[in-house]
């Protein structure tokens, strides 16, 4: 396409593999697509051998096992210690309600790193209502439990919305007691079955005001002891975020069915075909495809980005949410106030809805819950 990059690009330093969609949770802010894949298509166990041969070969240093809930693949320890004998670093990103002594035992004797468990909340009904799974959070606590005991590093993981952004102190609270050495609250992102839900996800800015103040008491509360990650949504900022750190530079994502992209919401992106692992090695694909060309570096970008000073620094935002809010993945981000279409985001922080849908293999359901919207 015109204006793409042909400078040579560094390799990534992260590999998100996402082994399965399958997942016993049905979270409504979930960055899976819509369309689910279904077991039959997954890659084989000797797909992802091959997968994790080329990342280390290509110079990725980290791989996050990831879905859907990647526990979901009995071959998990299998990848992990492929992994570790090509010397990358591993993350296990769980929401832990598939765990259990023997599996994590498992993983440990592989050589995982790192866990990072997923909350819906730290009250127990509101995680149900969230997760669409009655006894997760007690599963939850003993997943976090045993990796503790197990002496393993573990990120607690808090996706917070307008239904649950009030908890925060009190997530704080779980994590100190469950022994996390890391805690990440992450505003929801707004893609996949985030966006198709927004309206009853987005907190108000009061909502998002306060959960900065409750940020901010925490780190002033745990100092050292424990790191603190705060991802806030940006469709409350002037500029928009550098999204996965610039388009193809540093972070490539593999679909449970191979296909290989430069984030996970790019298959949204229509007219560009995705290459696959089944189909030509990782490195000829970070380099050479199409998709990991169109949008690396700044030779794409339209104005007002191509003479911003932000350019490098933000790299033209999101693609995904161009896309998704003004039709054209090559337009600016439209959560820059210099774009005409900040106006789209703008009526979105106004919408409000009481319900929201499941992220499910086709059949819709509703959650049933009056949800509050906090306001
Ligand atoms: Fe695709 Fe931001 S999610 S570029």
């Amino acid at each position: 396409m015109e204006g793409v990059s042909s400078s040579p690009s560094p390799p990534p330093m992260s590999l998100l593999a996402e082994l399965t969609h399958r997942c016993p949770l049905q979270c409504p802010y979930c960055s899976n697509p819509l369309a689910l894949e279904p077991k039959t298509g997954e890659l084989s166990t000797e797909d992802w051998f091959r997968v994790l041969d080329e990342a280390a070969a290509l110079g990725v240093l980290q791989v996050h096992f990831s879905g859907g809930e990647p526990m979901a693949r009995k071959d998990l320890p299998d990848l992990v210690r492929r992994a570790v004998r090509n010397g990358l670093y591993t993350n296990l990103i769980t929401s832990g309600v598939l765990m259990d002594a023997a599996s994590l035992e498992r993983l440990s004797a592989a050589g995982l790193d790192h866990v990072q468990l997923s909350f819906q909340d730290v009250d127990e009904d509101g995680a149900a209502l969230i997760g669409g799974m009655k006894g997760a959070q007690a599963k939850k606590i003993e997943a976090a439990r045993l990796v503790v005991a197990d002496g393993m590093p573990l990120t607690l993981n808090f996706v917070v919305h307008r239904l649950n952004v009030e908890r925060i102190p009190r997530m704080f609270d779980l994590a100190e007691a469950l022994g996390a050495r890391r805690v990440e609250i992450a505003h929801t992102q707004y893609y996949g079955w985030g966006l198709k839900n927004r309206a009853a996800l987005l907190p108000t800015r009061a909502q998002l005001e306060q959960s900065e103040r409750d940020v901010a008491v925490a780190r002033e509360r745990f100092g050292t002891r424990m790191a603190i990650d705060f991802v806030t949504p940006d469709y409350y900022a002037d500029e928009p975020k550098p999204c996965m750190g610039g388009w193809g530079q540093r972070f490539v994502n593999i679909t449970p069915v191979g296909r290989v992209l430069p984030c996970h919401a790019a298959e949204t992106i229509s007219g560009v075909v995705f290459p696959s692992v089944r189909e030509a090695a990782l490195g000829t694909i970070w380099n050479d495809s199409e998709i990991f060309r169109m949008f690396r570096g700044t030779d794409w970008m339209p104005e007002p980005c191509r003479s911003c000073d932000r350019k490098e620094i933000d790299w033209g935002g999101c693609r995904c949410q161009a896309l998704a809010l003004t039709g054209r993945a090559e337009a600016a981000d439209p959560v820059c106030r210099r774009t005409a279409g900040r106006a789209v985001v703008d009526a979105a922080l106004r919408e409000s809805d009481k319900t929201f849908a499941y992220r499910s293999y086709g059949c819709e359901r509703l959650s049933s819950a009056d949800t509050s919207d906090g306001s």
